[in-house]
Parts: structure tokens; sequence; C-alpha cells
């Protein structure tokens, strides 16, 4: 084969000993070019301006700009096999006594035969274990580790998981391990996604502190809360298993298990990666603000679903709660959470609506102009982990309402259900919250109140989220709204923004 392409192109090079034909060839060369990277300009996809409202065959336009030259060229030096599950071993903390009762988080969100890992026990479960549970393991007694003897033990199931792959015939699969709680939810397709940024022959510790900022002044800012979870590459799990047990004794008096590994860490130079999808959930009250507005980054883990009320105030219990989301979850994992913005002004001048969707959880109205950089700072519906207290918090927080004025206050949507789940863009239907708490307490003098009080459902059509997407530069999508059913559906439409396009605030 390449003796063919070198006699090929010697024969070329000396057929072009006069310079006429090789400048001839060369304008041809240029010619053709021009024109294949031009047809290729106009074979653009047809983009209706909306969608047909029929929902069988809903032709839902979409817009991709998105990965074409992200991969690198097929010639270069052979890429290493991207990170999937089953890189991935899960080292989940538990105890013999609280598993039944915490066990519906974990089978929200472990593939059976899929997912790898285990539960690490305190002692054998009483009853049977059951089918529909990931395997479990009992761990190695800490109780010389003092006291605190429970932490050690949760600390040392890094070790122990690393020993388990070290001695599996499939350990060469194990790039990472993944620490967390009995109680914590990941979202594993979007763990696997942000461990792909990440080089796994290197030592990194990736994860996040508290979002509660008296919880860091007194454990770490440097410091992956246990309970969001937080993963351990390969590399950095061997140097921490040497020095581990010397680690338990040294940090015996310490408070937790996290705190432990990262004592241990530092000792190895190894200092937090931050990731802003892994969620210890240090608050109390109502999560929900936290959740409508997640940073521009994949949603990982969520914890602490026990202390706080219900996610949607639609639902009866956590777990309902929970469900709904990975309803959505499940048929765009990348996206879930997501914000975007909108502004609706079709009911003309003085009745501009704000829309902020958080894909697959809610949707909020405003009857005034909000603008995004208002409309990405959490609405404060929680309170600090430790004292309860307004603050502060690791990120900035916005009011519920204003006694003043209540035409800051939006009116909140949940998901309903996922409408259609097609190869390429699904369609989500958000209703009114029938909770009085999640609509403005008086009625506001803007003309858009009245608009927007009318609405009872929310539909929103979206692309799928290419989840290569998390590789480049953040961004948030952009939308567009239209209202129909006479006036009580707005429709709202997810896309890659143009370019040149911005969400500007209309006057
Ligand atoms: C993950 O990658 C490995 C190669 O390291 C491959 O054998 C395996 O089939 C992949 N698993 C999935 C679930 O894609
Ligand atoms: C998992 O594998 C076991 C044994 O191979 C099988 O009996 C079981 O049905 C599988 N479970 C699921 C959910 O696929
Ligand atoms: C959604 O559709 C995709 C592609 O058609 C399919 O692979 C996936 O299993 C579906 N998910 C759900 C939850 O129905």
């Amino acid at each position: 084969m390449t003796k063919t392409t070198n006699a090929s192109s010697l024969e070329m090079r000396r057929r072009c000993t006069s310079a006429a034909v090789c400048a001839l060839m060369l304008a041809t060369c240029t010619l053709l070019a021009y024109f294949a990277f031009f047809s290729d300009q106009l074979q653009l996809p047809w983009r209706p301006p909306w969608p047909n409202p029929s929902i069988h065959h809903m032709p839902i336009p979409i817009s991709f700009s998105t990965t074409a030259g992200t991969q690198a060229p097929a010639s270069l030096s052979p890429l290493p096999v991207p990170t999937n599950l089953s890189h991935i071993l899960f080292a989940l903390g538990g105890s013999a006594h609280t598993w039944d009762q915490r066990r519906s988080y974990t089978q929200l969100w472990w593939h059976l035969n899929h997912t790898r890992g285990h539960v690490w026990l305190d002692q054998q479960p009483s009853s049977p274990w059951p089918h529909t549970c990931p395997p479990y393991r009992i761990s190695r007694d800490t109780s010389r580790y003092g006291n605190r003897a429970a932490a050690s033990r949760i600390a040392n199931i890094v070790v122990e998981a690393y020993e388990l792959a070290l001695s599996s015939p499939r350990k060469d699969e194990v790039r990472w391990f993944v620490m967390g709680d009995d109680d914590t939810v990941f979202f594993q397709e979007n763990l696997v996604g942000v461990l792909q940024k990440y080089d796994h022959t290197q030592m990194y510790y990736v994860g996040m502190p508290s979002e509660s900022v008296e919880q860091d002044v007194m454990h770490s800012y440097g410091m992956a809360f246990g309970g969001g979870g937080f993963a351990i590459s390969y590399p950095a799990a061997a140097e921490l298993a040497g020095i581990m047990g010397g680690c338990l004794d040294r940090y015996a008096n310490f408070y937790g298990s996290d705190q432990r590994v990262q004592a241990c860490l530092a000792e190895l130079g190894i200092p937090l990666t931050r990731e802003p999808g892994f969620h210890q959930v240090d608050v109390r009250g109502d999560v929900y603000g936290m959740l409508a507005a997640h940073p521009v980054a994949p949603l990982v883990s969520l914890h602490h679903l026990d202390y706080v009320m219900p996610i949607s105030s639609d639902r009866h219990t956590q777990l309902e709660g929970l469900q709904s989301l990975f309803s959505a979850y499940e048929v765009d994992p990348a996206r879930i959470l997501q914000q975007a913005f909108c502004y609706d002004a079709g009911s003309g001048a003085g009745s501009v609506l704000s829309v902020s969707v958080s894909w697959g959880y809610t949707v909020q109205v405003y009857p005034q102009v909000v603008a995004p950089h208002e409309l990405e700072i959490p609405l404060q519906t929680f309170m600090t982990w430790r004292s309860s207290s307004r603050g502060p918090f690791i990120f900035n927080t916005r009011p519920l309402g204003d006694p003043n004025n209540p035409c800051v206050s939006p009116f909140i949507f949940f998901l309903d259900r996922v409408l259609q789940n097609e190869t390429e863009a699904t369609v989500t239907q958000y209703s009114r919250s029938r909770n009085a708490d999640d609509q403005p307490k008086a009625k506001c003098g803007k003309k858009g109140f009245s608009v927007a009080s009318r609405i009872d459902k929310v539909r929103v059509f979206t692309p799928k989220m290419d989840p290569l997407l998390w590789k480049q530069a953040p961004r948030r999508h952009c939308c567009m709204t239209r209202r129909t059913n006479w006036g009580r559906m707005l429709e709202v439409r997810i896309k890659y923004c143009s370019p040149g396009e911005s969400t500007t605030p209309p006057i």
C-alpha cells in the first residue's frame, strides 16, 4: 500500500516538471476544494421555526452546531479508549443497620450487572441480601483506631476497594475508584462524562467541598465532602494504599472519613480537583433553589436527601420526586438540570415574561424582566447545614420573595412527564405546582402577571445533548417561546445558541 502511494506521488512529481502544468493542477485543486466547502455549507438541515404540534409525528427541528471537529483525525497516534462505566469501581460506605432504610436511593441509580462495585458493611446483614441490591462486602475491623473508628472504617474502604481490584482478573479495567455514602444518588453517565476529562494514568482526586461555608471553614475547603462522592484515580489509590494505615493512626481524632482521606492525600501532595456537579447538599429546608439554578456543569451526585424536603412539592415522598427526575435523566442524561433562559413578549409592550428552565425538573415564569445574571443565582429556599442560618454559601443566593414587590416571585412548574423520547430530541411537560407556596403571594401590578397566571402547562422541546459537549468550554443553551391553547400552554424550544445570539432582556 505504502509503496503504491509513494510510487504514485513520485510519478506525480516526475510529471510536474513543467511549472505551467503544476500551476494548472494547483488551480484545479483549489477550485475543487472551494466547491466542496460550499456545497457542504449549502446542505444545512432545514429548520422550521416551530415543530409540528401533532405529538406523534413531530419532526423536532434540531440545530446542531456542536461536535463537528471535536474528534482528532484518525491518522494521529491512537487515542486511549475513553473512560466508560466499566472503568469505575464504586465503593459505598454503608452499615448493616441502616441499609434497609437507605437502599432505595442506591437502587435508583445502580445498574445491576453494569455498575461495578460494592456496598461496604460493618457486619453481616441480618436478613437475606436482596437480588436487586449491589453486592456487599464486610469491611475490615478498624476498632483499634479509637472512638471514631467508624470513620476510619469508611476511609479505609478506598484501600480495600483498591486491593480487591488488584486481585481481580479485570484489574486492568479499573481506572477510577468512586467513593460515596449509602444515601448518595449518583448520575453515572454524567460521572463518566466528567471523569473522561481527566487522564486516569495520573493521580487525581476529584470532588467538591460543602455548599455551606461554615462547614468548609470547620473542615476544609480543600476536601471533597464524602456524601457528595469523590473519585480517586488508580495511581492515586495505589499511593494512598501505601500510607493509609499510618494516616488512620495519625488522624484518628478527626471527625469524618472524608477528612482522613484528604489528610492522607495531602501527605501525598494530591490536591482536590473541583467539579461543581458533585453535591454534598449540606443545606436544610428546601433544596429547590439549588436544583433550579445548577451551574453549567453536568449533575454528578446528590446527597442528604433524607434531610431536606421532597425536591418536588407535587410529589409526596422524596423517592417519588427523584423517580420523576430520573425519568427525564434517563432520556437525556447530559442535559439534566441544565438551565436555559428566554423572554416571552408575545402579549405586547409591558407584558414581558422571563422564563427559566431547569431541564427535567422545573420551570419558573416571572411576570417581569429578570436578567440572566440574576436567573443563574439560586433562589434561597434553604438554610445552612450546621446552624440553619441564611448563609453564607459558596455561591450567591437571591430571595424568593419581597413583601414590598410581589413581581419578583416566579410561578413555579414541576416536571409532569416525558412526552416524547426520540433518538435525537425530547419533549418534556411541566405543570403548574399545586402548592400555594410555589406561586407569587400577591397579585403584582405588571401586565405580565395576568399573562403568566393563565399558564398551566409548559412544554419544552430540546435536541438531546451530546455528552461530549462537556469536554468543551461550558455554555448555557438558548431558547425561544410561544404561547398556545389560548395562553394556557407555554412552549419553550431550547437550542444551541446561534453565532451572535445572546439572551438580552427586552426593554
Ligand atoms: C469500556 O471500555 C472497554 C475497553 O477498555 C471495553 O472493553 C468495554 O466494552 C467498554 N464498556 C462499555 C460499557 O462501553
Ligand atoms: C444479572 O446477572 C445475573 C446472573 O448472570 C442474572 O441472573 C440476572 O437476571 C441479571 N440481572 C439483570 C437485572 O440483568
Ligand atoms: C430513549 O430513546 C433512546 C433512543 O431512541 C433509547 O436508546 C432509550 O432507551 C430511550 N430511553 C427511555 C428511557 O425510553
